[in-house]
């Protein structure tokens, strides 16, 4: 058997979001993917924190309440409200949902910067150069194009007294840690854009705004604001209670954070110095995932192709939508939403594999009129593929290969499908039925690891299936990942369809 690394604790995090709007394809990614990373390290037993949340302060909040002629406050509360109610239908099971606004992470924020100003590491100066809303970032000549940022943004000239952060001094430090911490920057593509980026030399980052009132005060100069992404990072050391509280204690520092492309560049030379400056442990693995576009072309409002969650999952289900967006583009690359696609998907995979398997099984076990249910049987063989799948689904997790993980749980689902053609168990009903209850068994119990496997991926749908085997889901027991006597003697039960062939 693979020897598996179950992490003890294990502390996952995604970006705080930062919201104009409804929520799109995008924004739920990232989310789903930490969901689905969190909830098979609980079925592992790792004692799992996950933090997701909402970025509440900056001009691009500020400017968006404006011009919807609202409060900046019912602005957010409107926003909370509509994350946390998608996330919700989403079945997204964090542990905890930070808000930027919220007391304690002012609190912390404050602290903080008031160890960096302590540390030396905060001077004062004078800022010239570009700032661009959209990415709240501040950007020098040589990234501009056209008076773009980029990433394509407006930028504008920008002119001000303004604190700095001594960005330069860690720069030996950062490469360094990067050396000696190979499992940081991961995908292992992105290694070298980032590693060249801290090679070519690190300015000084400007760390204060005067024209953002909607921010945390600089609290040893008021005339200040706090700089959003200083701000917004610390959410992750915030939401555990920083620095006395148990969860601080047990949790910290982060296991796995994950974030879209364009912004790891603030999780992987900022952040890391931020935390050196202060003293805290820096996480464990920055992982970028790609940038998903819409029908092949950028989503945006004015080409009408942008993909919005509610739309999907009220149409087709969460499922389904989970299931597309982990199974279709590899996880840490780029790619393309596309209704055909997505429907073929459902069809092939969801309908005609996995809820054909489930269907024909347990229609045939039902045929069989079994009140008491089957004895254990395991045909070494055939299990003996099974195992080597559920390992090799262990070692995909950890190597994060997440597309390749779901992937497989449907391989195994189609060799499950052939072992019923192979057998043919309705003739076997006719003919021979000790040999037919054993087939059923190795059937019924392959199914429970599949849907066990699926549990991270199908979060209604697997329950469904244990249903129909007559498995209490509630119950941890019946939930290893290996071949077991789970299913002997239990009350097989007629379901509907797991799920709708959908006219394409
Ligand atoms: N507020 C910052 C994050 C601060 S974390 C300390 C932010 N917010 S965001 O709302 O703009 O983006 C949040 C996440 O959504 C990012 O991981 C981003 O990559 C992801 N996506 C938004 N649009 C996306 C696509 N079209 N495709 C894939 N992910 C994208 O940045």
């Amino acid at each position: 058997m693979i020897k598996l690394d179950i992490p003890k604790k294990f502390y996952i995090t995604t970006p705080i979001y930062y919201l104009n709007g409804k929520l799109h394809l995008g924004h739920a990614y990232t989310t789903i993917v930490a969901d689905c990373f969190a909830r098979y390290y609980r079925l592992l037993g790792s004692d799992v924190f996950f933090l997701t949340g909402t970025d509440e302060h900056g001009l691009k909040i500020q400017h968006a309440a404006l011009e919807k002629n609202m409060s900046i406050e019912s602005f957010l509360e409107d926003i909370y409200i509509n994350v946390k109610s998608l996330w919700k239908e989403l079945n997204i099971s964090y542990d905890y949902f930070i808000r930027t606004t919220d007391k304690n992470h002012i609190d912390t924020v404050t602290k903080i910067i008031n160890i960096m100003k302590n540390k030396g590491d905060i001077y004062k100066g004078f800022y010239e150069g570009y700032y661009c809303k959209s990415c709240e970032a501040f950007y020098t000549d040589k990234d501009i194009i056209n008076n773009k940022c980029p990433e394509g943004h407006d930028v504008f000239l920008e002119k001000e007294e303004a604190y700095f952060f001594k960005l330069n001094k860690y720069q030996d430090f950062l490469l360094d840690f990067y050396n000696k911490n190979p499992s940081f920057l991961k995908p292992d593509k992105r290694k070298n854009e980032i590693i060249n980026f801290v090679k070519n030399g690190l300015d000084d980052l400007c760390i204060s705004r005067k024209n953002v009132t909607w921010g945390i005060k600089l609290p040893f100069d008021n005339n200040f604001t706090i700089y959003v992404w200083l701000d917004a990072l610390f959410n992750y050391v915030s939401a555990l209670g920083y620095p006395d509280s148990d969860n601080f204690k047990k949790y910290w520092p982060v296991d796995f954070q994950l974030m879209g492309k364009e912004i790891y560049r603030f999780h992987t030379v900022y952040w890391p110095i931020f935390l050196k400056s202060v003293d805290l442990e820096i996480p464990k693995i920055e992982f970028a995932h790609g940038w998903w576009t819409s029908e092949g072309k950028k989503m945006s409002k004015s080409f009408g192709n942008v993909v919005y969650v509610q739309d999907y999952i009220d149409k087709y289900g969460v499922d389904a939508f989970r299931y597309y967006v982990l199974r279709e583009i590899s996880f840490g690359e780029d790619g393309s939403f596309y209704k055909s696609n997505f429907i073929d998907r459902i069809n092939t995979d969801l309908v005609a594999n996995i809820g054909n398997l489930v269907s024909r099984v347990t229609s045939l076990a039902i045929k069989r009129n079994k009140e008491e249910g089957f004895e254990f049987y395991k045909d070494e063989i055939f299990v003996k593929i099974v195992e080597q799948k559920i390992e090799l689904i262990h070692s995909l997790y950890q190597s994060k290969e997440l597309t390749k993980v779901v992937s497989e749980i449907f391989t195994l689902s189609s060799i499950a499908n052939k072992y019923v053609q192979d057998k043919e168990p309705w003739v076997l009903l006719k003919e021979n039925v000790d040999e037919f209850d054993k087939v059923i068994y190795v059937l019924l119990e392959t199914i429970r690891i599949i849907a066990v496997e699926l549990s991270p991926i199908l979060t209604n749908s697997w329950k469904k299936i244990l249903y129909q085997l007559g498995i209490d889901f509630e119950n941890k027991a019946n939930l290893k990942l290996e071949f077991t006597n789970i299913c002997s003697k239990k009350k097989i039960i007629k379901g509907n369809h797991l799920f709708e062939k959908i006219d394409n």
